[in-house]
């Protein structure tokens, strides 16, 4: 690379980009809210696009919902190179899970544009559809009906809290920012994402630079309990079917059940909805999620399928339903794509180390389809899915250089 294009990655520009980002669904605690396909996605996505088609990216959707910036190469018959990740964020997100792998792609254009080089394959920026799944559930929707692993017809009809649905939420955001759609299921030849580490590894260990090696297994599921409405008052403990009792006692014995002394099973119980959810009635029903995570596929299936041994073993004069809703083995990045990514941070001086990533991301579904790998980079204290996450503008700008060339090297160069 005649010019050092790492060298024109613009760190101030790059940061003053997350600020303005974060002002789409900002919360007054200094974090974000921006819901998948919401006013404040739909916000985002236009300012995404505005800054993208400054640059001259050609800007498109497709029927997932997914957001494409292409930087168009000299070969058009090649398999782009994509870069990216998610522009919506939890209830109480941070400014950067997401948004930096979005901004760094976008930064890492403007710097290749600005050094002159017209690689020979398009490189894309995309902002992948519902990542967080909190909006709509499971996570990950764009990414994975992009990869083909999820039927588009599977997610349009789930709806939200307030019985709005995929399909419709999608329609809302097309009349807003009317794209040309591209094909699901396009060639790619190769996929990097940036995200920060959402843990406190490198930060503890002085890293600049995770080189992921892969990324833990996770499993997924919506448990229903189902008692009947009663009188607090007046109905005797023995004829009460509480929906809330036997929903705890789930909850207790999994938890005891997945009780880990080495702490590499990760379970959580995020959302719990209580219906009718007035204090002087015994609950009807309770639906509750479960996030089941582990390094070891075998070990991750073994404890997934208990599940719903557990619940019905807990339910007393209730009923109980246990839904998967997502199933996602472990999976090793392959190793020349981590070679590339490790060798450019070698190449810049960059302190880079391998790490494992506890956290999901949409490199997920790539991974089957091209070669994929992912960048991180420290955040806080490891602080995420919380609005205090914050990141060093310095850690963010050396996570670009390293992606930028990277980028250019899978692209190949073409004319300068
Ligand atoms: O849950 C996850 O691992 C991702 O941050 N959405
Ligand atoms: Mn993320
Ligand atoms: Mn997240």
């Amino acid at each position: 690379m005649s010019v050092d294009v790492a060298s024109l990655v613009d760190q101030g520009r790059l940061w003053d980009r997350h600020m303005r980002m974060a002002v789409h669904g900002a919360t007054a605690a200094g974090g974000v809210n921006r819901q998948a396909l919401s006013a404040e996605d739909i916000a985002a996505q236009k300012t995404l696009i505005a800054w993208g088609e400054a640059l001259g990216l050609v800007a498109a959707t497709d029927p997932a919902g997914n957001l494409y910036l292409r930087l168009v190469g000299t070969d058009s018959d090649a398999a782009p190179v994509m870069t990216g990740s998610h522009l919506d964020s939890q209830p109480s997100g941070g400014k950067f899970d997401g948004v930096y792998g979005v901004l760094a792609g976008l930064e890492a254009l403007e710097a290749i544009r600005a050094a002159g080089i017209a690689p020979r394959r398009s490189i894309e920026l995309v902002a992948w559809m519902n990542e967080e799944g909190s909006r709509f559930a499971p996570g990950m929707m764009g990414s994975s009906v992009f990869a083909g692993a999820v039927p588009l017809a599977a997610i349009l009809p789930v709806r939200d809290a307030a019985g709005v649905a995929v399909g419709q939420a999608l329609a809302q955001v097309r009349a807003a920012l009317p794209l040309p759609s591209w094909p699901l299921q396009r060639p790619v030849h190769a996929y990097v994402e940036a995200h920060i580490e959402q843990g406190p590894l490198l930060e503890r260990d002085g890293y600049t630079i995770g080189v992921v090696t892969g990324i833990q297994g996770k499993r997924t599921f919506s448990v229903t309990v189902t008692g009947e409405e009663a009188h607090a008052g007046t109905t005797p403990r023995r004829e009460r079917k509480d929906a809330l009792v036997a929903a705890v006692r789930m909850v207790q014995a999994l938890n005891a059940a997945f009780a880990d002394p080495e702490d590499l099973i990760k379970f959580t119980v995020g959302r719990f909805d209580v219906r009718p959810n007035a204090p002087s009635v015994i609950p009807s029903l309770v639906r509750f999620s479960v996030d089941l995570r582990h390094p070891d596929s075998a070990v991750l299936r073994a404890l997934g399928d208990q599940v719903v041994h557990i619940c019905g073993a807990e339910c007393g004069p209730c009923k109980v339903e246990v839904v998967e809703l997502s199933t996602a083995m472990a999976l090793s990045f392959p190793e020349p794509m981590r070679a590339l990514i490790r060798n450019q941070a070698r190449l810049l001086r960059i302190s880079a180390t391998d790490i494992l990533s506890s956290a999901g991301h949409d490199a997920r579904y790539l991974h089957p389809i091209c070669h994929t790998g992912m960048i991180f980079v420290p955040c806080r204290a490891g602080i995420s899915h919380n609005e205090a996450e914050s990141a060093e503008p310095g850690h963010l700008a050396d996570g670009t250089r390293v992606l930028v060339r990277t980028l250019v090297e899978l692209a190949g160069d073409g004319a300068r």
